[in-house]
């Protein structure tokens, strides 16, 4: 059974009388349990799409159902209970003013889930949960270093029991020393609660170690989406290829990307046809008239990719 599916989704902002395309055409779905990794450059709609599935972000055009019901208004107040999101900047998420027993215990309020007692007993279960010590609950988030914070936003995001976290660049703003300290606790977490993540990384490293399956945005478009292994092994599309030829490995001299050239195109005036093919490699006539749809690769039905010359 889906938890998540999305059926072409497309998002559009007014940018003065222009119209900018931050996602276009998207469908993707996920199941419970999943980890999906959703990667891109800057600016391709990774946070966009998050936002969508997170109930932050009301999509354009196309439709999300959950749990294999269209969103109605009973379906989006569950989904608004089993969908949370945890962001960049653990900081930034957290309001200054309230101790940490009441960050975590938010959502539950705000969903009018349990007593007073309730909730704060809860709250001192998920601190522990998440490796803070107890008496963090009467403390401030000014008084925690950033992984410490992620640990609170992580906890408030477990608060309604979800069945799907979105995080958004969850350990970009934490030092490398951290990282995979956050990295194992929400793979543990996972693992003890069969949480299902969508999460947002431009690190295929991270992806690479904690992904089921991975979609790969540009522009605003899905142009591949695989099995973890699959698509580390054998990228099907030019610019999974060149995305993976500019992660840093251990060893390798050159950590600049070698497949990609150029810039991308402005999301207010993206190209016709295949929107990667000012900066493929492979590039032919067809690619600048006609959108490839996204579709498996020769032989390989798990793995799909939007492109006239797939690999
Ligand atoms: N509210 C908005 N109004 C106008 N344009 C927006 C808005 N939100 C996002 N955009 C634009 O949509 C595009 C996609 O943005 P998004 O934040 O989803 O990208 P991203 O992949 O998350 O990038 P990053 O890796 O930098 O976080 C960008 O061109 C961005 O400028
Ligand atoms: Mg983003």
């Amino acid at each position: 059974m889906t938890l998540v599916a999305l059926d072409n989704i497309g998002v559009k902002f007014p940018v003065g009388r222009r119209t900018l395309t931050a996602v276009d055409n998207v469908s993707l779905h996920l199941a419970p349990g999943e980890t999906v990794g959703l990667v891109g450059e800057s600016g391709s709609g990774k946070s966009t799409l998050g936002n969508v599935v997170a109930g932050l972000q009301r999509p354009t055009t196309g439709a999300m159902r959950f749990r294999g019901k269209p969103m109605d208004t009973a379906t989006t107040k569950a989904a608004h209970k089993e969908i949370q999101i945890v962001f960049q900047d653990p900081f930034g998420a957290l309001d200054p003013r309230m101790p940490v027993s009441a960050i975590i215990a938010e959502p539950l309020l705000i969903q009018r889930i349990g007593s007073r007692a309730d909730r704060a007993g809860r709250a001192a279960e998920l601190v522990e949960q998440v490796g803070l010590p107890r008496d963090a609950l009467n403390r401030y988030p000014h008084e925690f270093s950033g992984g410490q914070r992620q640990r609170i936003a992580i906890a408030r995001a477990l608060a309604p029991d979800p069945a799907l976290i979105v995080a958004d660049e969850p350990l970009s703003a934490l030092d490398v020393s951290i990282q995979s300290q956050i990295l194992n606790l929400m793979r543990s977490l996972q693992q003890a609660r069969g949480l299902a993540y969508l999460f947002i990384s431009h690190d295929l490293a991270v992806v690479n170690h904690l992904a089921d399956r991975v979609a790969v945005l540009y522009l605003g478009r899905l142009v591949e989406v695989a099995p973890r292994a699959e698509i580390f092994a054998m990228p099907s599309h030019p610019y999974t290829v060149a995305l993976l030829e500019a992660v840093p490995r251990i060893g390798r001299r050159h950590r600049r990307a070698v497949g990609i050239h150029g810039e991308m195109p402005s999301p207010l005036d993206p190209p016709p046809g295949c929107v990667f093919h000012t900066r493929c490699p492979k590039v032919q006539a067809i690619c600048r008239a006609e959108e490839p749809r996204l579709e498996p690769a020769p032989g390989r039905p798990a793995q799909s990719a939007a492109c006239h010359f797939k690999s």
